[in-house]
């Protein structure tokens, strides 16, 4: 964390990327995003200001638990600007279509 803690100081844009486990983000990223306590809270690092998701998932629909921490936690609480949420499920996570929409939507987090 002391490495995701010291970029956090610099990034003025996080992107958290996960597979949907069990209807919510993996406890990998759970693990790195409750430890943003100490960094991001109360107040956020000065320099973040835009915050974007991406996930896979087995089937469709199955983003609500991810999309709830999302919003709480990085539009309510940290008030970081959306700059979208790109989802990807089943077959379509190996396509190349699913991979061109990936980089297109990775260029506009630039803007
Ligand atoms: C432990 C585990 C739990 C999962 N839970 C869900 C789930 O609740 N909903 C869902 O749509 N997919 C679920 N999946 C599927 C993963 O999201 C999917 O495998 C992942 O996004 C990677 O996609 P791929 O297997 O096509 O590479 C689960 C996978 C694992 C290994």
């Amino acid at each position: 964390m002391q490495e995701v803690y010291s970029l956090l100081g610099e990034a003025d844009i996080l992107v958290i990327a996960s597979p949907i486990y069990y209807h919510g983000v993996s406890g990998q990223l759970k693990y790195a995003l409750d430890h943003f306590y100490s960094a991001a809270y109360p107040r956020k690092p000065r320099n973040l200001k835009k915050v974007a998701m991406i996930l896979s998932s087995g089937d469709p629909k199955m983003y609500d638990g991810a999309m709830f921490s999302y919003k709480g936690d990085f539009w309510e609480y940290l008030g970081l600007i959306d700059m979208g949420v790109f989802t990807a499920y089943g077959m379509e996570n190996g396509s190349a279509s699913k991979l061109k929409e990936l980089r297109d939507f990775g260029k506009n987090l630039k803007s």
